[in-house]
């Protein structure tokens, strides 16, 4: 048969297109295309383009599946830099086998901003955005690169054969006891066990696996969510005693949002009351970066002497308060708790008959005065935390012409 003939139209109508065509599909059956078949397969993330990851953790999951085993020892994934050279190998983390398949995991650690990743033996890229946040709750996930693994199936088929009802047996976890709450929740474990097995201060109900306690699959959602569409309603349903947090006059801004999240990790995290950052300062810094000065003595500024020992949270409720600023007591009653020579005095310092309050403050708009008018609370330039140096009389004339 020549070229020619082959295109021919009687070639076309005489039905031996149809029996090539069907010798071609069972020799490739036989002997699959080496070329273009993958050794392995990328079951998550499911990534056919770049893909943003909005989360607190810095690391994602990978599950690689290969069917042949020779391809298994080939299998390799590298960082790389920004000049797309090689930075780390990535160890496996658990390779298992089902039904002839291996399933290949990862967890593949993230820098902020974009980072890429080699996987040998076909040198295919994955890029992977990362934006650190501090709570996933307040996240646009309809951006089309976004990633959510539980977005279309709370847990694919491929993995709940494995991911199921079992905890893994070194989990060292009384599941008796834990398996008489509906909300005991072995399958998350599974896959994030990190998530409560890794900090040194775990919550109660995550520590437990009770992870229906707080997410729900619910029908007809696409995806596993808390409760509802606000933390602290899920954090009062036990801390019930707490919603008096709301109550006071002065909240914290994040606590009046009600995004507890942003500093207690429900799960657990490396301090305290499942904090991310030590509570005395460190944690308020964080968001507070002007603060950050005023934590240290050193050369040319006084910090206030309670600071890097009490922290913030000496002066400060972290949630709410009756008092502006959250602070625990109004403030010369706050400041006398500690500086008790003044207590109860209301005339006679810093000279002769000064008022210490009930006058208006000339400096500060609707403000009374207090300690604050002459004092920073946190640190100053000037001595004894001054809000001006006293020689030349500085500080006296911020409000005396
Ligand atoms: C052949 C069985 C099997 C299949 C299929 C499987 N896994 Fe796993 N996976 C395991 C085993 C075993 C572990 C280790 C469990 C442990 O140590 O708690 C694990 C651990 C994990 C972990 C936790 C890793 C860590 O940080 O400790 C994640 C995440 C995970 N798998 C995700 C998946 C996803 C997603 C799928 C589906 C695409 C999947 N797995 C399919 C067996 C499997
Ligand atoms: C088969 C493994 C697997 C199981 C089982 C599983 N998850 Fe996940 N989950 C993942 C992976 C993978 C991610 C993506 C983040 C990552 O790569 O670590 C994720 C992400 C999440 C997120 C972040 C939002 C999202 O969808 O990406 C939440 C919340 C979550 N899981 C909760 C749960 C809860 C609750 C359960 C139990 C009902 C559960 N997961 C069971 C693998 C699993
Ligand atoms: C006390 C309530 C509560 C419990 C119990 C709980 N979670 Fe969560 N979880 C949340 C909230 C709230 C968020 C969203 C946090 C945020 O980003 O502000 C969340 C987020 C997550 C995320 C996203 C990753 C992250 O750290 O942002 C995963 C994964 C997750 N939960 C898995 C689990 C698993 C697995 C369990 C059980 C072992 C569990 N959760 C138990 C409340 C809870
Ligand atoms: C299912 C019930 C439940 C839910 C929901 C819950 N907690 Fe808890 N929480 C507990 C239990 C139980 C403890 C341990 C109590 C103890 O031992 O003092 C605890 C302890 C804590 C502690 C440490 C308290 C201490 O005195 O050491 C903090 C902080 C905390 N939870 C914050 C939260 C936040 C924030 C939320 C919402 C994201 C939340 N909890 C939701 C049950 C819950
Ligand atoms: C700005 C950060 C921040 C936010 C937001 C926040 N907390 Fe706290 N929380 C703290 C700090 C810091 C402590 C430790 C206080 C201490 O050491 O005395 C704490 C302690 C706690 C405790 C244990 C001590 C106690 O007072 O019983 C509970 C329970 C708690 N928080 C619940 C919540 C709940 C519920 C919310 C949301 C309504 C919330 N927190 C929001 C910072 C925060
Ligand atoms: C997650 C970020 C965040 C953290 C952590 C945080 N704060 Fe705040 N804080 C805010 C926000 C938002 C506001 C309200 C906006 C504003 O007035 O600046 C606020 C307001 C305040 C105010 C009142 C400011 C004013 O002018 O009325 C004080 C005081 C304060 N925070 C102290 C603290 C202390 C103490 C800590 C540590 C226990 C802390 N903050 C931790 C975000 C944070
Ligand atoms: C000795 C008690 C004390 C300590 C410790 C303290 N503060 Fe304050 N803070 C105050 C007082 C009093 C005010 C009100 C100042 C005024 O009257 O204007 C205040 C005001 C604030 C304000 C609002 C006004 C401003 O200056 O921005 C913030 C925010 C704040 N503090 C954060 C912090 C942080 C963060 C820390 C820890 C690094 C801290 N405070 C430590 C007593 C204290
Ligand atoms: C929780 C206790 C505590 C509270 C509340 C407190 N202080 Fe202090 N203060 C201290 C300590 C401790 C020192 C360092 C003592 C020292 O160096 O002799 C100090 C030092 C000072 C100094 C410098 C003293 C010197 O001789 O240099 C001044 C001024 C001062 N505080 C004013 C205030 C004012 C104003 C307030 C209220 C906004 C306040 N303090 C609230 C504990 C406190
Ligand atoms: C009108 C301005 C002014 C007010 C208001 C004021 N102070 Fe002072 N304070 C000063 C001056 C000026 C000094 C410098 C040393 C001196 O002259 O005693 C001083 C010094 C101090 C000192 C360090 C010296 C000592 O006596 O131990 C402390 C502590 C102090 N004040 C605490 C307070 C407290 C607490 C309040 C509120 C009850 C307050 N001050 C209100 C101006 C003021
Ligand atoms: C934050 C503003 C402020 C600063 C700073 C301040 N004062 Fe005053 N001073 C006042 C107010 C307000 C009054 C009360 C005026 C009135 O009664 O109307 C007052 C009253 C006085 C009086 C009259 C009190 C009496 O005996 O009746 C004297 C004297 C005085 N101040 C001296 C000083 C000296 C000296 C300094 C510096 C060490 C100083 N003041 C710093 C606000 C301030």
């Amino acid at each position: 048969m020549n070229t020619a003939r082959f295109f021919s139209q009687n070639f076309w109508r005489s039905g031996k297109p149809a029996f090539y065509l069907t010798v071609l599909l069972i020799t490739m059956l036989f002997f699959p295309c080496q070329q273009t078949a993958r050794a392995y397969t990328i079951v998550c993330p499911k990534a056919d383009k770049p893909l943003l990851l909005q989360a607190r953790k810095n690391n994602i999951s990978l599950v690689l599946k290969v069917i042949d085993k020779n391809e298994l020892s080939e299998l390799r994934i590298e960082r790389l830099t920004r000049q797309g050279e090689k930075e780390l190998i990535i160890d496996v983390l658990e390779s298992q086998k089902l039904n002839k398949t291996w399933y290949v995991h990862y967890t593949l650690p993230l820098k902020k901003g974009t980072n890429r990743f080699r996987i040998f033996p076909d040198e295919r890229e994955l890029k992977i955005r990362y934006k650190p946040v501090r709570t996933i709750m307040n996240m646009d996930f309809e951006i089309p690169a976004a990633y959510l693994f539980h977005r279309k199936e709370v847990i694919p088929a491929q993995c709940s054969s494995c991911h199921s009802k079992k905890l893994p047996k070194d989990a060292n976890l009384d599941v008796k006891q834990l398996e008489k709450s509906s909300d005991y929740s072995p399958a998350c474990f599974s896959c994030h066990r990190q998530l409560i097995s890794q900090p040194q201060w775990r919550h109660g109900p995550s520590a437990n696996v009770h992870c229906l306690n707080c997410h729900q699959q619910k029908k007809g959602k696409t995806r596993i969510s808390i409760l509802t569409g606000r933390v602290d309603d899920v954090c009062f349903e036990c801390h019930v005693n707490k919603r008096k947090f709301k109550e006071s006059a002065h909240v914290h801004g994040p606590v009046g949002t009600g995004d507890c999240t942003v500093c207690h990790d429900p799960h657990g995290d490396k301090y305290e009351f499942q904090l991310w950052a030590d509570g005395h300062s460190a944690l308020c810094i964080g968001c507070h970066a002007d603060k950050k000065d005023t934590l240290r003595q050193r050369v040319g500024f006084y910090s206030h002497g309670i600071i890097e020992g009490g922290g913030c949270i000496a002066c400060h409720d972290p949630h709410s308060s009756p008092n502006r600023f959250q602070l625990y007591k109004p403030i010369n009653a706050l400041c006398t708790s500690c500086h008790t020579s003044l207590q109860g005095v209301t005339v006679g310092h810093p000279v002769g008959n000064h008022p210490l309050s009930g006058k208006t403050d000339p400096r500060r708009k609707g403000r009374e005065l207090s300690c604050t008018s002459c004092h920073n609370p946190h640190g100053s330039r000037f001595r004894y935390l001054l809000i001006g140096d006293l020689l030349g009389g500085h500080v006296c004339s911020k409000c005396h012409h």
